[in-house]
């Protein structure tokens, strides 16, 4: 398969924030910026792949400021690192006051996305072409998320069964929580 380039694939989306995107306390619902970030990764990944793609899972959703009405929000998407079948799309999302022209990075996230053939299989994408330092400043540093979230999630389930709750009762006393009278455990 012939490899092809970050740029063949690059996308930005840019969405007005309208009133019905907004929650009680006036800003955008977090639900609404994850659905137009999971869009452009879609956009991206298929462009990439000439595949149709799914959404296997997301890293790194950490809204650092809120999102207001009538900001214009742009997500930039690339592809950041490729598997056998799996894609990382990395999208940064920058929010724009035209009047005060005031612009802020509201957060950076890492989409995984698996490209599906007509049988609905995981099948085959065309390897990365990187034709710049960021490309493969974005590229290693994907594989090492990859390789973190792998020993995350074995340290996890390694230690899992030994979080036996009367063993560890205990540790709840200075947490912000409280036992219900005649909890039996
Ligand atoms: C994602 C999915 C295809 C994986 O199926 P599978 O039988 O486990 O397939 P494989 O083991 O061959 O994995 C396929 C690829 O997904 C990757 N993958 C699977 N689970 C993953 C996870 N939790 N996080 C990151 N990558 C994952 C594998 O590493 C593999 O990548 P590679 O080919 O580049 O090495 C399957 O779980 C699926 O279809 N899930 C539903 C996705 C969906 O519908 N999303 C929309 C939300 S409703």
């Amino acid at each position: 398969m012939q490899a092809k380039p970050v740029s063949h694939s690059r996308t930005t989306l840019t969405e007005l924030m309208i009133p019905s995107y907004a929650n009680f306390g006036g800003h955008v619902h977090g639900g609404t910026l994850l659905s137009l970030m999971d869009k452009v990764a879609y956009a991206c990944a298929a462009k990439h792949a000439g595949q149709y793609c799914v959404t296997v899972s997301v890293d790194g959703v950490n809204f650092r400021q809120p999102v207001d009405v009538g900001e214009l929000v742009s997500f930039m998407a690339s592809v950041n690192y490729v598997g056998r079948t799996s894609l990382v799309v990395g999208i940064k999302v920058v929010a724009e006051n035209v009047k005060s022209r005031t612009v802020k990075h509201t957060n950076t996230s890492y989409f995984t996305m698996v490209a599906k053939d007509d049988d609905d299989r995981p099948t085959e994408v065309p390897p990365l072409l990187l034709e710049t330092p960021e490309d493969v400043r974005r590229f290693l540093e994907a594989m090492k998320r990859k390789e973190l979230r792998a020993s995350f999630a074995e340290f996890f389930d390694s230690a899992r069964p030994h979080m036996l709750v009367d063993e560890n009762v205990n540790k709840l006393t200075n947490e912000r929580c409280q036992l219900a009278d005649g909890l039996v455990m």
